[in-house]
């Protein structure tokens, strides 16, 4: 029974009932040691009737992977089928259940939220996870990432963690503060606890020393002595509530007989609760489960249903850490012989035994190679780790840190990673071979990271090393120098050449840019590798404006790498998705792409790429008018290459800011971070424009500043770069550069020709009213407002308005299909199905699905009849919107 905790009952209550209307939601139930989180998370559990799953960290159990998950979905395993097949897949694999590929742990975080989803369906799903700070970390992610998508799956979380264990991630969400227990319900615990013997004055006492804590009442009630229960010894003395509560316990643990005790010490020993184990254990011992008796009635443990459950879990701590090592060893030697699952069999035998061991030793070897097998690498880390502590031959020993350091970098966790590397480089430092292959993780983790240079110096060096023992190993080492961006090298040779050269020869402005990016392209999707080196593919097709090529690339990428579960991946296409939607007007799905793909790169430790995607946030931001949360991305952004010494992230923030300051009107500040921008590009050799695009908002700038002979020095060089290129957009944002600096009539034709859409029209509509032919400036500024207005870009309407007054009122915008859009429509009105559209232009089916539904959208229509009524009006020239047709 629970006594007071209205408020925080109501607000857990309040959580669930939220999440049945639709609303779902998290939050950690957070406090001090004792104060009753687990008695408040034990009632919402009793009190609800929603579909609950339910998992508990345990201190002192091995950092086993999905442990917790295991328990969290045991009763819904059945259900795994309900969700897409390669999410099913990398679920069964985490879990143990079914070994295919490797794991990819933002696999198992969809899987569980597409899961979770799935039953929330039915009605809604409570997700009750106590002592956080206990469960693997592999799970923990799992749940983090559940907690944080609650509000969007009729989910309700609930979360439990002492304040002391609270980690950023768990603190950056929303959180109930457990405090001290009310007077009145203290009093009543006292009462209860002490089966009404207590004095009124000692009550008042014990309610003051303990400070509300439960755990401290019930700790100080239990050890007075009848004189101090009925008044007459005084107490004193503040307490400790987890000194007092472990020498409390120590003293009850302490009291039980021999056989008790033993039992106690199997049972914490054996970590999970589970009956069947430890009666089978207790059996070798020549015990029953009876021996229980005395501490289920010193309330230290209760056995409910098929587990053994600690009253609290210092219990279970001071059960195990009293205990002598030698009789610790002796419980796991016990545990192991009637265990039956191997893996947790081999960490039995490895806590029963004192090293060197090489039968234990290779029991865990065995259980590392299984789970390497099976692609479980965090395990397989963890099992090499500790046979290498167990292993008795130095040798042996380097080998094992080095192979479990390997394992832990590829299941993701860098810290571990580190770790074993540090352990294994001095125990290999005499053999090169060896050690080129801790220098090459060595330098992956550092890449990540990016620290580059070390990187790259530790690798030259290990290649001269091992240069002649191992021509091939050195020359793996030099290559991975070299390519300080790939993060890895597998994959076709050629796609990775080609992408590699794309990106180089876009940078460079070399006119060959873009044929070798189109043959990128096709190599990547015919090799089908390309999702592996999506970023030398779709950015230079993106800044080389190959629209169509870009859009057919990333929607193929983005679907193999989210079919195929390679979501550590799934950010480097979702983010030039995101690019494209923007440079083609569809301003708010680009935003929640480079959203996702922000928060993939930031979940799986990609901080160079990270800082990246906020740069991009950054100056979608500044484009929709937002200001303030354009600088906070462009903070981010800044401060990721603080981190790396790179500098493309901040270039990339400028120019955001930049278009901001511009938009606000204020141009000195404007072209201050448009300048630092583009002296970064010109630093680093970049002679695209169509990268940062920012010669438009400088010349601009410049203009509105009066500083004319800057601008045209600044619209000259773009010439330069354009002339001889097939780049209409470019060559318009030329034009209308030297617009801004000569409003003749000529000028301005050519610009009209030019325009495809977006802030140009506002800039084409201003110098038109400037050079006094009204009529076409009103036409073109409403056609500006239009498009504004669609993309909801608020400092641009505002200023779209302020020229508007000046001239009159609005038209309708018509809107154009891209020259692919052109080609899907006129086979579909043909009568051809998407599957015959597809293979015709040698696309995706869903490519042809995404064009179909602009094409829908521009031309207003919604079936295929519709299409083909509107395509038969004009056959040949572009059609017309369905409402504008003669009726
Ligand atoms: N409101 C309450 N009414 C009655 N008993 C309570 C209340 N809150 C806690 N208790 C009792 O106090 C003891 C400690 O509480 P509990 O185990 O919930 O603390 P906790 O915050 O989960 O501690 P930990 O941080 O160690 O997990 C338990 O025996 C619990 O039953
Ligand atoms: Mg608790």
């Amino acid at each position: 029974m629970i006594l007071g905790r209205d408020r925080e009952r109501s607000t857990l209550l309040g959580l669930v009932a939220a999440a049945r209307d639709g609303l779902g939601g998290s939050v950690i139930v957070r406090g001090a040691l004792g104060i009753g989180k687990t008695a408040l998370l034990d009632e919402l559990l009793t009190a609800t009737e929603a579909t609950t799953l339910y998992a508990c960290g345990h201190e002192w159990e091995a950092d086993l992977p999905y442990a917790a998950l295991g328990d969290l979905l045991h009763p819904v395993l059945d259900h795994i089928d309900r969700v897409p097949a390669p999410q099913a897949r990398a679920l069964r694999n985490a879990l143990g259940v079914e070994a295919s590929a490797a794991i990819d742990p933002v696999a198992v975080e969809v899987a569980t939220a597409t899961l979770l989803r799935t039953l929330a369906a039915d009605g809604c799903v409570l997700v009750v996870a106590d002592d956080l700070q206990w469960i693997d970390t592999a799970s923990r992610e799992v749940l983090m990432y559940v907690a944080r998508r609650a509000s969007q799956m009729r989910v309700a979380f609930v979360g439990a963690a002492r304040d002391e264990e609270m980690t950023p991630a768990l603190a950056a969400l929303p959180t109930l503060e457990v405090g001290p227990l009310a007077a009145k319900a203290a009093e009543m615990l006292l009462d209860v606890r002490s089966s009404g013997k207590l004095a009124a004055s000692v009550m008042e006492t014990l309610v003051g020393l303990a400070g509300g804590n439960p755990l401290a009442l019930q700790q100080l009630c239990d050890g007075l002595s009848a004189q101090q229960l009925a008044g007459q010894t005084p107490i004193v003395a503040p307490i400790n509530v987890s000194t007092e509560a472990v020498l409390a316990f120590r003293r009850r643990i302490d009291e039980l007989p021999e056989t008790a005790r033993q039992a106690l010490l199997i049972a914490a020993a054996e970590g999970r609760g589970r009956v069947d184990r430890v009666v089978a254990a207790l059996a070798r011992c020549d015990l029953d489960a009876a021996v229980f008796e005395p501490a289920e009635r010193q309330g230290l443990i209760s056995i409910v249903g098929d587990t053994v459950q600690f009253h609290h879990p210092l219990v279970r701590s001071v059960a195990y850490q009293t205990a002598t090592p030698t009789a610790r060893r002796a419980a796991h030697a016990t545990l192991a012989d009637v265990e039956t699952d191997p893996d947790r069999r081999a960490w039995h035998l490895s806590a029963a035994v004192v090293p060197p061991d090489s039968a234990a030793c290779a029991a865990l070897v065995d259980l590392g190679t299984r789970a390497l097998a099976r692609g479980a690498d965090i395990t397989a880390a963890l099992a090499l780790a500790r046979a290498a502590e167990l292993a008795d031959e130095t040798d042996g020993r380097g080998a094992l840190y080095a192979k479990a350091a390997r394992a832990a970098n590829r299941g993701g966790d860098v810290p571990m990673a580190t770790r074993l590397l540090e352990l294994a480089r001095p125990l290999i430092a005499d053999r090169p071979v060896e050690r080129s292959d801790l220098v090459l993780l060595d330098a992956d983790l550092r890449m990540r990271a990016g620290d580059f240079e070390v990187a790259s110096r530790g690798l030259t060096q290990a290649a001269e090393e091992v240069a002649d023992v191992d021509r091939r190993r050195a020359r793996t080492l030099l290559l991975f120098a070299a390519k300080s961006h790939v993060y890895k090298m597998e994959g076709a040779v050629d796609v990775l050449e080609l992408s590699s050269l794309a990106m180089t020869q876009t940078m460079a402005g070399d006119p060959r840019a873009t044929a070798t990016a189109l043959a990128a392209a096709d190599e990547g999707i015919a090799s089908r590798r390309g999702h592996l080196h999506t970023l030398g593919i779709a950015w230079p097709l993106i800044w080389l404006e190959q629209y169509d090529a870009a859009r057919d690339f990333v929607t193929w990428a983005v679907h193999v790498q989210r079919e195929g579960g390679y979501h550590s991946f799934l950010p480097q296409s979702l983010l030039p998705e995101a690019e494209l939607d923007f440079r083609t007007g569809h301003w708010e799905r680009a935003l929640a792409g480079a959203s996702e793909a922000a928060q993939l790169y930031e979940e799986t430790g990609q901080t160079v790429d990270g800082a990246i995607a906020a740069s991009t946030l950054a100056r979608f931001e500044a484009a929709r008018g937002h200001g303030s949360a354009c600088l906070e991305h462009a903070r981010r952004a800044l401060d990721g290459d603080r981190a790396s010494g790179l500098l493309a992230a901040t270039a990339f923030a400028e120019a955001g800011v930049g278009h901001l300051e511009l938009a606000r009107q204020r141009f000195d500040q404007a072209i201050e971070h448009l300048a630092k921008a583009a002296a970064i590009a010109g630093g680093g050799g970049v002679c695209e424009p169509g990268l940062l695009q920012l010669h438009p908002d400088l010349v601009e700038s410049l203009v509105r500043a009066g500083r004319e002979p800057e601008a045209r020095a600044v619209a000259g060089e773009l010439t330069e770069q354009v002339s001889g290129a097939d780049r209409p957009e470019l060559l318009a944002t030329a034009l209308r550069c030297h617009s801004l600096l000569s409003p003749e009539p000529e000028a301005l034709d050519a610009l009209a020709e030019a325009l495809t859409h977006l802030d140009r029209e506002l800039c084409l509509g201003t110098r038109l009213r400037g050079a006094g032919m009204v009529d076409d400036g009103r036409r073109h500024l409403t056609l500006a407002l239009d498009l504004f207005a669609s993309l909801g870009a608020r400092l641009w309407i505002d200023l779209t308005r302020a020229e508007l007054r000046a001239i009159g009122a609005p038209l309708i915008a018509p809107d154009r299909l891209t020259r692919r859009e052109e080609q899907v429509a006129r086979l579909v009105a043909g009568g051809a199905s998407n599957r015959d559209v597809a293979d015709s232009l040698y696309v995706n089916p869903k490519t042809v699905e995404y064009h179909l539904v602009n094409v829908y959208r521009k031309l207003g229509v919604r079936t295929r009849t519709e299409l083909a009524l509107v395509w038969r009006d004009a056959p040949e020239s572009p059609p017309r919107r369905l409402d504008q047709l003669p009726t």
